[in-house]
């Protein structure tokens, strides 16, 4: 089981940062999960350990290999750093103006660096006439179709429903629909390997992932791990969070 903490821009000084990673060294040292840490890309150099526990994620990846590119965060950067995974196409970067076409290109800049890329995917809404399995099948397709068959197996998506980001466990996806989804997300990535391969896929879920839902959530064995948000800035919250799963 992995759970990575993305602290997005909750976390605004050097010091919280360093209580949180403090706290996050010692959950790592015991259980059975693998924390991933993503603080904000100026964090990454006070933490970054190719071996350390917990690893660290950057938040976001350039698809410029480097060069005359000002203001950009290169995977060859990240990866002399010691960053070992990067979120890739969260929805608030797609919100910003980030295309399937640029995710893509961004994930191949990961992969040929060493860096695990976690790729986000996940509907706006839910309509009735399930169009957003459609939409789902066009973000997976995008990034695994330009991919070689060893490349796909590095890839650790993250299905991350826009409608369940930022809410409360109560408002949070079901465990039965998330069931279900990930059955879906499978069947799609079954098109993309030979064999059963498709199966050794890790799929994380985020979207209000909470101390009070994370063991329903983690039941049935479907899920591999859990990207979380805002329980993951606090502390005591996030320590809940980990042993409720460990
Ligand atoms: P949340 O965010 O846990 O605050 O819903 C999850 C995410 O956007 O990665």
């Amino acid at each position: 089981m992995i759970i990575v903490a993305n602290w997005k821009a909750y976390v605004d000084s050097v010091a919280k940062a360093k209580t949180l990673v403090t706290s996050a060294k010692k959950l790592a040292s015991k259980g059975n999960v693998e924390i991933v840490i993503a603080p904000p890309a100026p964090y990454l150099s006070l933490f970054a350990d190719k071996k350390g526990k917990p690893a660290i994620a950057a938040q976001n990846i350039s698809d410029s290999a480097g060069g005359a590119s000002t203001g950009e965060v290169t995977a060859p950067l990240l990866h002399n750093l010691g960053v070992s995974y990067a979120i890739i196409g969260h929805s608030e970067r797609r919100a910003m103006g980030e295309s399937n076409e640029r995710i893509a290109s961004k994930v191949m800049q990961a992969l040929s660096n060493g860096i695990t890329p976690i790729v986000c995917i996940g509907e706006n809404e839910r309509d009735a006439d399930a169009m957003y399995l459609h939409f789902l099948r066009t973000q997976i397709s995008s990034i695994f179709a330009p991919l070689s068959q060893k490349d796909r197996a590095r890839v650790v998506l993250a299905y991350e429903p826009l409608w369940a980001i930022g809410k409360s466990a109560a408002e949070s996806i079901t465990p039965n629909d998330l069931y279900e989804m990930i059955l879906y997300i499978r069947k799609v990535l079954a098109e993309y390997f030979t064999g059963k391969n498709a199966d050794k896929v890790q799929i994380l879920y985020g979207g209000s992932v909470e101390p009070g839902n994370i063991r329903a959530l983690a039941e049935g064995d479907q899920i591999n791990g859990f990207l979380v948000g805002h329980a993951s800035v606090d502390a005591s919250t996030f320590a809940a969070l980990v042993k409720a799963v460990s």
